[in-house]
């Protein structure tokens, strides 16, 4: 008799780099499985990651450079689906790639060519794609999943919840992940957008003034800090250094600038030694953009640096080192890279991401709370998670 078409082994919802990575694992391990979504396209995020080339990893990859309620959850699944392991799928396809900085490796050529590699090992495990298919209701009794969506009904023993976060709708990316998490008992950390610019009200005269500057700088928000470029936005903040301390920040928290990363100590008083008839904005000037050097310098003693005294500059060398403000807020979920937060880890196995109360139900990849840094972090999560619920179920 021919297998039922609308019985499968497994569905997984969302056919972004978890639920592709997890499909065509579990579809070569010999399961029948069916990925869902409603977006008419796979991997959306992954075609405009990496600005078109695909940030798909880090050699650097460690679990403290993920953000979650239980920082050990994350340990398993990265420890046991590693960057090289990724580097290794992509050098099968033929792939060429390069290191950027700080461990980061892209794509030479295209986005593309992550998305078409996915694509091709889920039909190497014959998984069945389901494109253009609103989700219209989950439903679970007798052990199974019973998943209508489009004009279809299919059913299966296991469900993977891979539907992501809610960060840039007009991507197709939604809260579902949470909403059916709810419904099946698992919490959820309150979401925030991550990896996203911050904005700063209109008294904070000295960013204002400077949008489109960027400079190396070191962003620090409470125990976090960041050495990477800042760049100046005509609404607030953004750049590297910004992004990766959003992720850290909450509403009412300051965030801190030290805009002479590497400087030495007493850099201005040697400085004031070495040319004492030097103004402070030309020795700012030696290291910061010009527009920077001058907005700081107008806001710090002027005249000469031989005509100030050592407590002067000392003090000055402190506020360069440490420019404190309050964000009133962030570009939120619009542009955010991806959101921190989202289905408790509580509930769920860190060996095999299925939920603990709920047998056959599984969450990966960033509906789950556990959101990486900038970096191709959040890309090892999805692939390490897919791959953890890819062999169990
Ligand atoms: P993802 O969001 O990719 O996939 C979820 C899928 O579920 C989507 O296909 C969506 O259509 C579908 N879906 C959602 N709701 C649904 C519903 N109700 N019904 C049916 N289907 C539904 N990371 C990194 O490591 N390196 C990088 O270079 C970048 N660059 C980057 C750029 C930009 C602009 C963004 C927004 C994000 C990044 N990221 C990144 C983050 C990275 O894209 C993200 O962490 C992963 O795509 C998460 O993969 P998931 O598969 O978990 O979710």
């Amino acid at each position: 008799m021919p297998a039922d078409p609308s019985q499968f082994d497994a569905i997984i919802l969302g056919a972004g780099g978890a639920g592709l990575m997890c499909a065509s694992v579990a579809g070569q391990r010999g399961r029948r499985v069916l990925v869902i979504d409603h977006a008419d396209a796979a991997g959306k995020k992954i075609l405009i990651s990496g600005g078109g080339r695909c940030n798909f990893t880090n050699i650097d990859v460690a679990p403290d450079r993920y953000l979650s309620a239980n920082p050990h959850f994350a340990k398993s699944a990265l420890s046991r689906y590693r960057a090289q392991d990724f580097i290794d799928l992509v050098d099968r396809h033929g792939i060429a790639w390069h290191e950027k900085t700080l461990g980061q490796l892209f794509c030479d050529g295209s986005a593309r060519q992550i998305v078409a590699m996915l694509l091709d090992e889920c039909d190497a495990g014959g998984v069945r794609l389901a494109l253009g298919s609103p989700i219209r209701d989950v439903a679970h009794a007798d052990g199974g999943f019973r998943v209508m969506h489009g004009d279809r009904v299919s059913t299966a023993p296991a469900l993977v919840i891979a539907t992501g976060g809610p960060s840039i709708p007009k991507l197709g990316a939604t809260g579902f992940a949470y909403d059916l998490a709810r419904r099946f008992g698992l919490k959820v950390v309150e979401p925030r957008p991550a990896l996203v610019p911050l904005t700063l009200p209109d008294s904070e005269a000295l960013f204002r003034s400077l949008s489109g500057v960027s400079a190396p700088v070191i962003a620090r928000c409470g125990k976090a800090s960041f050495a990477e470029a800042a760049l100046f936005t005509h609404r607030g903040l953004s750049g590297p250094a910004i992004l990766q301390v959003s992720s850290y920040w909450r509403h009412g928290q300051p965030i801190s600038i030290d805009f002479a990363p590497g400087a030495e100590a007493d850099w201005l008083i040697q400085a004031k030694r070495q040319r004492p008839r030097t103004t402070l904005r030309t020795a700012l000037g030696a290291t910061l953009p010009d527009r920077l050097a001058t907005a700081l310098a107008d806001r710090l003693p002027a005249g000469e640096l031989g005509a100030q005294s050592d407590t002067a500059l000392k003090q000055a060398e402190r506020l360069i080192a440490d420019w404190r403000f309050m964000p009133n807020g962030s570009e939120g979920f619009a542009k955010a890279e991806v959101t921190v937060g989202g289905i408790a880890t509580d509930g769920l196995s860190s060996q095999t991401m299925e939920a603990r109360k709920v047998p056959g139900l599984y969450a990966i990849g960033e509906a789950v709370d556990v959101t990486g840094w900038l970096g191709g972090y959040n890309f090892q999560w999805a692939w390490a998670s897919g791959w953890a619920a890819g062999q169990a179920i």
